[in-house]
């Protein structure tokens, strides 16, 4: 088996209860589903890293009737990773997400903010609305010492040492992307025939370098099924249609939302695809000026995927 078997780190939680702004900072949990490690703390609602790698963290949260909705993704302090966003004030309850892969090391700690004040509330009922997951996809085999301090007892490969470099045999190939955009991106009218990708400033993961931030492509090394996730803003005034394309621009899966009031919100999606050596993968938003896809610094716009099975 690879050397990696038991190096395992998994956790879901859900919250059945509302929270208002300003009374809590992290949104803590009352259910826990799995807690694979025990990395995860519900009542503080922090995950603590005990093996060092990549992790895929995914979120979904209530707008609570009449408040702004505003949840970061944070890293240790209070580092911003990603948003769930909603300024729409109406009676109307719904449920936004985000997801994104980021790398940790021993210690660093993830954890959900709520924005600080009463205008700013979450929702959530014994439905429940809101729910937290995150686990380990790739161990970083590489950081020293891990073999000796997260193995759990009685695990051990004396015979077969860790791979550093994960293309060595024995390793199971790698590949995993995961980025954001930090400004809004317009669609501008034009005849041309071919889709341009949406590119991406911000690149929290891109194990095997198959993503190409500046172009906006990925490309498959290695044939497999691939797990894509994809979160954007709704820039106000606009509509948003944004498209997962293959190939020479085969559309897989969408979102969209043709509300152009001056609210902001998101729109999420995903999908496992089988994919080939040199497939590419990309997002392509509508070319055309009603629609467009927000984002800022709090990384309203997020793209990720990783290889599931080779
Ligand atoms: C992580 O925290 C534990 C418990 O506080 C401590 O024993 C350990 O040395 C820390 N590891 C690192 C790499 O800081
Ligand atoms: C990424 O894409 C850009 C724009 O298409 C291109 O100029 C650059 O060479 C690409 N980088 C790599 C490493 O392929």
């Amino acid at each position: 088996p690879p050397v990696t078997t038991g190096l395992r780190s998994a956790f879901s939680a859900t919250r059945t209860s509302s929270v208002l702004g300003g009374k809590q900072k992290a949104v803590t949990f009352n259910r826990l589903m799995v807690n694979i490690g025990e990395d995860f703390n519900p009542d503080t609602g922090n995950f603590r890293c005990r093996i060092p790698g990549a992790y895929y963290f995914s979120f979904s949260v209530g707008k609570f009737p009449k408040k702004m909705l505003s949840v970061i993704l944070v890293k240790n302090g209070e580092e911003v990773q990603a948003i769930a966003y909603d300024d729409y004030r109406k009676r109307g309850r719904k449920v936004q997400s985000q997801s994104i892969m980021i790398t940790l090391k021993e210690n660093d700690t993830v954890w959900l903010l709520l924005q600080q004040s009463t205008q700013y509330a979450l929702y959530s009922n014994a439905g429940p609305y809101i729910t937290f997951s995150g686990y380990l996809v790739y161990p970083d085999v590489s950081a020293p010492g891990y073999i000796t301090n997260h193995l759990s007892p009685g695990l051990s490969y004396p015979n077969c040492p860790p791979h550093a470099d994960p293309q060595d045999k024995g390793q199971m190939p790698r590949s995993a992307f995961s980025v954001a955009r930090t400004s809004a991106f317009m669609g501008q009218s034009s005849r041309q025939q071919d889709k341009p990708p949406l590119s991406f400033d911000v690149e929290y993961v891109n194990i095997g370098g198959h993503f190409n931030k500046t172009s906006g492509l990925f490309t498959c090394r290695f044939p497999g099924a691939y797990f894509f996730a994809f979160t954007v803003g709704k820039h106000p005034r606009k509509a948003v249609s944004v498209k997962l394309m293959t190939g020479k621009g085969e559309v897989q899966a969408m979102v969209f939302d043709e509300d152009t009031s001056k609210r902001r919100e998101m729109q999420s999606q995903s999908l496992l695809l089988s994919l080939q050596r040199d497939d590419s993968v990309w997002l392509y938003s509508q070319q055309d000026e009603r629609y467009a896809v927000y984002s800022n610094q709090g990384r309203y716009t997020t793209f990720s995927g990783f290889l599931v099975y080779p």
